[in-house]
């Protein structure tokens, strides 16, 4: 990597789903050359970016309301004479660009997803190396970000993400991603490998595969031809990382090749994130999934056939426009079946542009509410009883962090539960068995097993 000549200061505020936090890493990939380094503080940042995400409401005055609050630290930084850069980036500033540039004159560039590898080149227009102006790049065309963004990666901790595949071409009808990520793309089977390898070389233990519709890549394999998400865990499994994951799938795209990858492969996590939104036949024709609950159970039990001790997460929308009290009642059904051992529940949130924004049957605020509370205590239940069932096993926990309590690691198992347990700081970045002693609502606790050392030379 070019050396910089003098060290800036980025700060990144990162909102929204992995793909977002994968962003985030990769903005600060492209900037490094140009001597940024992350802080985590934006008091005297030469460069603040805000990634947002638009997919539920007030995505749009959250914004607004932090660069109000960030506005004092360019103002500041004004008054000792310096400068400091604020972009707007990711999907709000994708979908509303124009209108922040018009409401926010303290915002220097505004950038949608698919073109953050121009950074260098907004920066020099924003900082008028050029004659200072405020860019704005929206185009939602993928393929060329991949192909320019830089081999080198800053920030690579023991579990790392890494996008194979963006946007979505499936038009839920809640849904922006369509609008804010562009059309499906599928980055190539090699590319995904040389990058793999990359994060693998700089200690990475997790890879985790990211795309809005992850199962649904269709990258070139190494022959060329069109390859599949299972072929690619296995591509992946050979260059030895020890844990794999990927998310979020969509039901559809679930092929045979995905089924046996869970079934054959050991380093492909027992966990699987299936959002299925609605247990009611009739809702899911309304949001446009294309599939029905029968279709979706007969899908996850495959998974279980082939992983028998699978843990599964999904997510759930109620208060959708037309939804019923019985229609609630079948996703309650749902989570009771599939006995889930994670879940995200959402209130339905209108979305501008999107068809189910015009639908009618609206669902009452209170009664939103009301159904969220018993589908989250119903899932609550099952995240418990799951949490509980791991009681007494010895699991192998990748410890990424310092715990909540003094002296505690935090690390997850192979089924995604957070584990907190009292261990050396040394141990972050590893892979430990831990006695898992009790299962909480959404962690577990766990005793680390003494790690036998060998003494090579006795
Ligand atoms: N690609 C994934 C989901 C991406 S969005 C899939 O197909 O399932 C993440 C989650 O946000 C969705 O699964 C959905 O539960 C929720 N979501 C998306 N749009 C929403 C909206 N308009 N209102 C409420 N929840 C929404
Ligand atoms: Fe949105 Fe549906 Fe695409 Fe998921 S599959 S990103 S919910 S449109
Ligand atoms: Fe949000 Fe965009 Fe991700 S809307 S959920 S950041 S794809």
């Amino acid at each position: 990597m070019k050396k910089p000549d003098q060290s800036k200061k980025l700060f990144i505020k990162t909102w929204g789903c992995q793909m977002n936090v994968y962003d985030s890493n990769r903005m600060a990939d492209v900037l490094a050359p140009l001597g940024y380094e992350c802080v985590d503080s934006p008091d005297g940042a030469d460069m603040i970016i805000l990634n947002t995400c638009h997919i539920r409401e007030k995505a749009t005055d959250k914004v607004f309301s932090e660069i109000g609050r960030l506005k004092k630290h360019k103002k500041a930084r004004e008054a000792e004479g310096g400068q400091m850069l604020m972009a707007v980036a990711g999907c709000v500033a994708q979908a509303e660009g124009d209108f922040i540039l018009e409401r926010a004159p303290v915002v220097d560039m505004v950038f949608g997803p698919q073109t953050y590898h121009e950074l260098p080149e907004m920066v020099a227009k924003a900082t008028g190396a050029f004659g200072s102006n405020r860019p704005v790049h929206t185009e939602l065309a993928v393929e060329n970000k991949f192909d320019s963004l830089p081999e080198e990666h800053v920030n690579v901790g023991p579990a790392s993400f890494l996008s194979v595949q963006e946007g979505c071409d499936k038009f839920c009808t809640f849904c922006v991603v369509p609008y804010t990520r562009g059309a499906e793309f599928s980055r190539p089977m090699q590319a995904i490998l040389d990058e793999a390898m990359r994060l693998i070389d700089l200690g990475t233990k997790e890879i985790t595969l990211l795309g809005q519709n992850v199962n649904a890549w269709h990258g070139d394999g190494l022959d060329g031809n069109p390859s599949s998400l299972g072929k690619l865990i296995e591509e992946i499994a050979k260059l030895g990382v020890t844990r794999i994951r990927y998310t979020t799938s969509h039901p559809r795209d679930v092929d045979d090749d995905l089924i046996a990858a869970h079934r054959d492969i050991d380093s492909l996590m027992p966990y699987l994130h299936l959002p299925v939104q609605s247990g009611s036949d009739k809702i899911l024709k309304a949001m446009n999934r294309k599939h029905t609950a029968d279709e979706y159970k007969a899908v996850m039990d495959r998974f279980r056939d082939a992983r028998p001790d699978i843990s599964f997460s999904g997510d759930f929308i109620v208060g959708f426009p037309g939804e019923s009290e019985e229609d609630f009642q079948a996703t309650m059904d749902m989570v009771n079946y599939i006995e889930y051992g994670s879940g995200y529940s959402f209130k339905y949130s209108p979305r501008p542009g999107t068809p189910a924004a015009n639908m009618g049957g609206l669902v009452r605020e209170e009664v939103k509410g009301e159904r969220l509370q018993r589908l989250q205590d119903l899932i609550t239940e099952k995240q418990l009883k799951f949490n509980k069932k791991t009681e007494g096993l010895v699991l192998p926990v990748l410890f990424e962090r310092i715990g909540g309590r003094e002296g505690q690691i935090q690390g997850r198992t192979p089924y995604n539960q957070s584990v907190n347990a009292y261990g050396n700081e040394r141990l972050i970045g590893e892979i430990v068995d831990v006695r898992i002693t009790e299962g909480f609502m959404s962690s577990v606790a766990g005793e680390i097993e003494t790690v036998e050392i060998i003494a090579q030379n006795a």
